[in-house]
């Protein structure tokens, strides 16, 4: 069974459409990678799962995770899925430690909650501490969050969602904020804490080269929706959809040193602009009469990805039907 299933997730808000129609899923212990231009929807999406949401936004359509059915469900059992079963790393982990504790205990927190540690909390502490590369000898559990770099700080977070052992991980750009030397530090430590303690790990992040090393499979969304899904090696080797192959093609390789950074003309329609159209046809290269008339659906290819495009086939116009991401009827 699917850890995660989410199908027909839309999210308003002030009654603008910010997200939606939005359906994928996850099983246990694998990774996904979320990427897409600034707005498109990313935050919105983990936000959702986590309970997070600004009170104004409105959800509809279904999230179901380990089982239970997350839109509509009162703010306490979602806090108290989200204290065992999923743990969010954010980009700014100042936001998320609290300032008037020390290091330790915030660690500790998850471990009593599970009653693990034993009748040792502060050595099993240390020893997290240690796996996250904060050695105690450097690194005393007395020490409050602002006395910790960026990297550090972070670093915090790992380990108290490590100590929290939870089936579902959401990192959301955890390292922009960060040095570029520390970045790879601490991406690879999300990756390599996720898989030893098999955590599914759904990675958000502006970087295609970012999804490439770490996550199995890759979700490319455009103005609230998916626009392309499927193994990692398939959507970034061979991308089916124009916007994906436009990030692509906006990455600065070697062999482009010196040369004008190509991007991709237009910019992300806002919120509310949403029509019965292609969103991404006032941008697109090989745009036809079609995609302005219908919002395309979904077309699996052999290679394993799933696309939203009239031309994903090459016929144009014949986009399979029925995966648009139904609504289950449901209301938030
Ligand atoms: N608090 C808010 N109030 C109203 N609209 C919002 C709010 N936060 C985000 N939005 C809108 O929701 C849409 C999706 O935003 P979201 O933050 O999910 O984008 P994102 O993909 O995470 O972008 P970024 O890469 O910049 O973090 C955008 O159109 C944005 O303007
Ligand atoms: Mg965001």
């Amino acid at each position: 069974m699917a850890l995660l299933d989410i199908a027909g997730l839309t999210v308003s808000i002030d009654g603008a459409a910010v997200l939606g129609p939005l359906s994928f899923s996850m099983e246990p212990g694998t990774s996904l990678g979320l990427v897409g231009e600034s707005g498109c929807g990313k935050s919105m999406t983990a936000l959702s799962i986590m309970g997070l949401l600004p009170e104004r936004a409105r959800l509809a359509g279904s999230i179901r995770f380990d089982g239970t059915e997350l839109a509509g469900l009162d703010d306490r059992a979602h806090a108290r899925l989200r204290g065992r079963r999923m743990a969010m790393i954010f980009q700014e982990p100042m936001t998320a430690l609290n300032p008037v504790r020390t290091i330790g205990d915030q660690i500790a927190e998850g471990l009593l909650l599970h009653g693990l540690g034993g009748g040792d909390v502060s050595g099993r502490v240390a020893d997290i501490m240690a796996r996250v590369g904060l050695p105690p000898a450097r690194f005393p559990q007395a020490l409050y969050p602002h006395q910790l770099s960026g990297g550090q700080r972070q670093r915090v977070m790992i380990a108290i969602a490590l100590a929290m052992q939870p089936a579902l991980l959401i990192a959301d750009e955890p390292t922009t904020a960060l040095d570029v030397t520390v970045q790879l530090d601490i991406l690879g430590l999300i990756r390599d804490i996720a898989r030893e303690n098999a955590m599914a790990l759904l990675l958000i992040t502006h970087d295609l080269g970012v999804v490439a090393a770490m996550c199995e499979r890759t979700m490319v969304m455009y103005a609230g929706r998916s626009v392309e899904s499927g193994p990692t090696r398939a959507v970034l080797g061979s991308p089916a959809h124009p916007y994906t192959r436009g990030l692509l093609d906006a990455l600065p390789t070697g062999d482009r040193i010196g040369r004008p950074l190509r991007v991709i003309p237009g910019s992300v329609p806002r919120a509310g602009d949403r029509v019965d159209a292609c969103a991404f046809a006032p941008r697109c290269a090989i745009v036809g009469p079609v995609c302005r008339e219908r919002t395309p659906g979904f077309t699996d290819l052999a290679s394993g990805q799933t696309v939203a495009c009239h031309f994903a086939d090459g016929a144009g116009g014949t986009g399979g039907v029925g995966r648009t991401g139904g609504m289950n009827g449901r209301t938030g």
